[in-house]
């Protein structure tokens, strides 16, 4: 199931099965968007709520014309600016584009992502590839080949879907959502792409919640391990995730010691999963201060916690 073939895995897409591509934020679950079926079988592998809108992944700007109907130049300029790169933008969505894409509404969500062999994988394809991460529906993110297959290798077809081994994502976090379909900018999810560098290219200021648009996913409880993430010390902890600065404290299992933020998002989800490997029941993590990366991170950990009232 796992391949490092471009070919393979382009004709795997053409042919309406699901590949699993590395991208620089976390690995997606990717089909060909034009199909109904084959993006349908996205969300039984992932066992994810139907109207849930899905990102397409083209390979370059020029590509938007064919989903998006309308571009505001502000939006033109951060695909300019950032693409390839941790940014999804949702527009106005072209007559390309269904329903099982975006849920029912009339927007949907475009991304170029950093990778060279996704990009390859998405020109020889001559496709659009509609992808949600590549984990089950609430859990986390994937950033390795390795932790797809343990989270979706049971649901997947062994003969006809692949994951494709692209090695480890360099971000770790998902992409910056930004709404381009009003004046000015919003901020649906936070991610690498931050607000202070949407605002210089812009010249906009930045508007944040959901402002009409649904964005599930984007609100809930997501993102979280088997395990409970709590965002300070408390009695019951078995594990610790913190900048290597801090030190670990006594009778705790280190996770992970990154250092740096930028190395912080990079591990932090694998070092989720391997609470869950070990059998760990209580993490906590310490995030980062500071804007950009670290408020993204933030973000995502708040959400992890959330999951575990109490
Ligand atoms: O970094 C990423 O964005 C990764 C990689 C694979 O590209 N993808 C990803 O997809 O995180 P997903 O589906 O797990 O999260 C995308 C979020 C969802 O919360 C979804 O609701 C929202 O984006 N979204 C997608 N299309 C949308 C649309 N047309 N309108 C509003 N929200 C949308
Ligand atoms: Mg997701």
């Amino acid at each position: 199931m796992i391949t490092r073939s471009i070919e393979e895995a382009a004709v795997a897409l053409r042919s309406g099965h699901l590949v699993a591509i590395p991208t620089e934020t976390v690995y997606g679950l990717a089909a060909d968007a034009s199909s109904q079926s084959a993006v349908e079988r996205i969300y039984t592998v992932k066992g994810r709520p139907l109207n849930h809108p899905v990102i397409v992944h083209i390979s370059g700007v020029d590509e938007i014309r064919r989903w998006a109907l309308t571009v505001p130049p502000w939006a033109r300029a951060l695909a300019e600016t950032f693409w390839p790169g941790p940014l999804t933008l949702i527009l106005p969505r072209s007559s390309e584009v269904g329903d099982w894409i975006t849920g029912g509404q009339d927007n949907v969500g475009l991304r170029v992502p950093n990778h060279l062999l996704t990009l390859e994988i998405i020109s020889r394809s001559g496709l659009g590839l509609a992808a949600p991460s590549a984990n089950r529906y609430g859990a986390v993110s994937p950033t390795n080949a390795a932790a797809v297959l343990e989270d979706l290798g049971p649901y997947l077809d062994a003969t006809n879907d692949l994951i494709f081994d692209g090695g480890n994502c360099v971000v770790g976090l998902e992409s910056t959502i930004v709404d381009a379909t009003s004046s000015r900018p919003r901020i649906l999810r936070l991610g690498a792409v931050t607000a202070a560098q949407i605002e210089e290219i812009t010249d906009l200021t930045i508007e944040y919640g959901t402002g009409g648009i649904r964005a599930p996913g984007t609100l809930e409880n997501h993102y979280s391990p088997q395990a409970s993430v709590h965002l300070q010390l408390v009695d019951s902890a078995d594990s610790f995730i913190a900048l290597a600065e801090v030190p670990t404290p006594s009778g705790l299992t280190r996770l992970a010691e990154p250092a740096d933020v930028v190395e912080f998002a990079q591990v932090l989800y694998e070092a989720l999963r391997k609470a869950d490997a070990l059998g760990l029941q209580n993490v906590v993590v310490l995030a980062p201060t500071g804007n950009g990366l670290a408020a993204a991170i933030r973000d995502r950990l708040k959400r992890a916690a959330a999951s575990h009232p109490g």
